[in-house]
């Protein structure tokens, strides 16, 4: 019998955007399988292969290297619509796309009514959440409400018609009651109805194919979207999106057993990076905030909104090192830190009575109060994009990547330098 195949979840260790989607597309060279876990097309995960770009919502990022399948899983919340649109586009720019993915029977439809409501309900909010406005919520609150349906339902189409009406009742009240309008709701049903039999060519068992792939000796990777800090219970809550995001979520959003994990590979960026609502402890002062938005051309990949950026925050990443139970990790973007003269690592929180805390708390309200304690080290300001080995990056380069290591308490297993597949450190 062959040996198990490797199994390793790739997962966001700050508030996403941590660079997720080159690290797999990196990692997906030497794979079979790509899947993703949870969430939706609130993900946007940029990949560059030569001069293309390609900004990744639903479709796992392994998908730019031929020949890899691509599976969605259960825990995902599929919007139909935009699937068959990034599909078709991936299509279109030449990609070999056909036969290569899957959709999980169990993954929730995410139907046009829940971006409705999602809009509606952030824009009624007393306290917003900054939300993509792709429907996340309401489907998340559909599938655990038992109200939802899933891409099995459509084996049966007259049942299927009549869950969608009556879930798709219940948001109209709702949307009546926050005086929301409807206007190309029907439209865009219609045309979510029409790719349904489209949909089910791509219906496949998604665990029992991982763990088949796995037994047969195979390597899969699970791709995570968001992040750490906006996973819904070990997040920023309410601060979060409506899924689990962490490790732990990767084996229940695809239907294989925990005991297959052989790896979590943990995201984090050089620096920190929020978008939308929510407390940012390590938060820049404004004039270096907008001068390394400019560095790392910090606008949301979904929706183009600019990102709020700071120091590397190693409270929340040795947080997550512990919620994820990380094996590795893989820093991102750290040639955008290039020409700067002295960098700052959060180590601690201090707290208005003064008391400093190294561990991530469960107050959220709290970290508008806290100030953070850091540590200065100095820049290289050399530029880092030609490094291919440890070796090549200069001495305070090294040492500034050794401090995040020995803060976040998991070892340094890649370094990227750059947005092509080319621009990695294996370490
Ligand atoms: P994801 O959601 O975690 O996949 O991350 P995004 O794609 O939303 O944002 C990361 C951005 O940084 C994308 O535009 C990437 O092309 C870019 N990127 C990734 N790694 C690097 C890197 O090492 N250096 C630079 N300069 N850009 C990078
Ligand atoms: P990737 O996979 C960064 C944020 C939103 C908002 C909160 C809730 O590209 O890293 P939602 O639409 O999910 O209900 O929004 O979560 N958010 C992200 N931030 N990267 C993402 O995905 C995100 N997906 C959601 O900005 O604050
Ligand atoms: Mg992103």
């Amino acid at each position: 019998m062959p040996e198990q195949g490797a199994c390793t979840v790739v997962v966001g260790c700050q508030w996403g955007d941590e660079g997720k989607g080159k690290i797999v597309d990196v990692l997906a060279e030497n794979v079979d399988i790509v899947a993703r876990y949870q969430g939706g097309a609130n993900a946007g995960h940029t990949v560059h292969v030569g001069d293309g770009q390609f900004v990744l919502h639903q479709i796992p990022s392994g998908i730019l290297h031929s020949g890899r399948r691509c599976l969605l899983g259960n825990g995902v919340v599929l919007d139909v619509l935009q699937f068959f649109e990034e599909y078709d586009a991936l299509l279109d720019r030449g990609i070999d796309i056909k036969g290569r993915v899957g959709v999980s029977y169990r993954a929730q439809l995410l139907m046009p009514y829940h971006r409705y409501l999602d809009k509606a309900v952030e824009d009624s909010a007393v306290t917003k959440i900054g939300t993509t406005g792709r429907g996340i919520g309401p489907a998340y609150e559909d599938k655990a409400g038992r109200r939802g349906v899933r891409v099995a339902d459509l084996l049966a189409p007259e049942r299927f018609a009549k869950r969608v009406d009556a879930a798709k009742a219940r948001v109209c009240g709702r949307l009546e009651e926050l005086g929301a309008g409807t206007e190309e709701l029907d439209r865009a049903m219609d045309a979510t109805f029409a790719l349904g039999d489209r949909l089910l060519a791509l219906a496949a068992d998604v665990g029992k194919e991982i763990s088949a792939a796995l037994a047969g000796g195979r390597s899969v990777l699970l791709e995570g979207a968001q992040g750490t800090a906006l996973d819904l219970d070990h997040g920023t809550y309410p601060f979060v999106t409506s899924s689990n995001t962490t490790a732990g979520a990767a084996a229940i959003g695809t239907g294989i057993g925990p005991t297959s994990i052989t790896d979590v590979i943990g995201v984090v960026k050089a620096y920190t990076t929020r978008v939308g609502e929510g407390p940012l402890p390590s938060a820049f002062e404004p004039e270096m905030d907008e001068h390394v938005r400019k560095l790392g051309g910090e606008f949301g990949a979904t929706t183009g909104r600019p990102r709020r950026c700071g120091w590397f925050d190693a409270v929340l990443t040795r947080y997550a090192s512990q919620v994820n139970g990380l094996t590795g990790i893989a820093v991102t973007k750290l040639d955008v830190l290039d020409t700067l003269p002295e960098l700052k690592i959060a180590t601690g929180y201090r707290m208005p009575s003064g008391k400093v805390r190294e561990f991530f708390p469960a107050d959220t309200w709290s970290l508008s109060e806290i100030e953070p304690v850091y540590e200065t080290l100095p820049g290289w300001q050399a530029p880092t994009t030609e490094a291919r080995k440890l070796d090549d990056l200069p001495r305070n380069a090294r040492s500034y990547l050794d401090r995040i290591e020995e803060l976040t308490n998991a070892p340094v297993r890649w370094v990227s330098v750059g947005t092509q597949r080319s621009q990695i450190i294996p370490v």
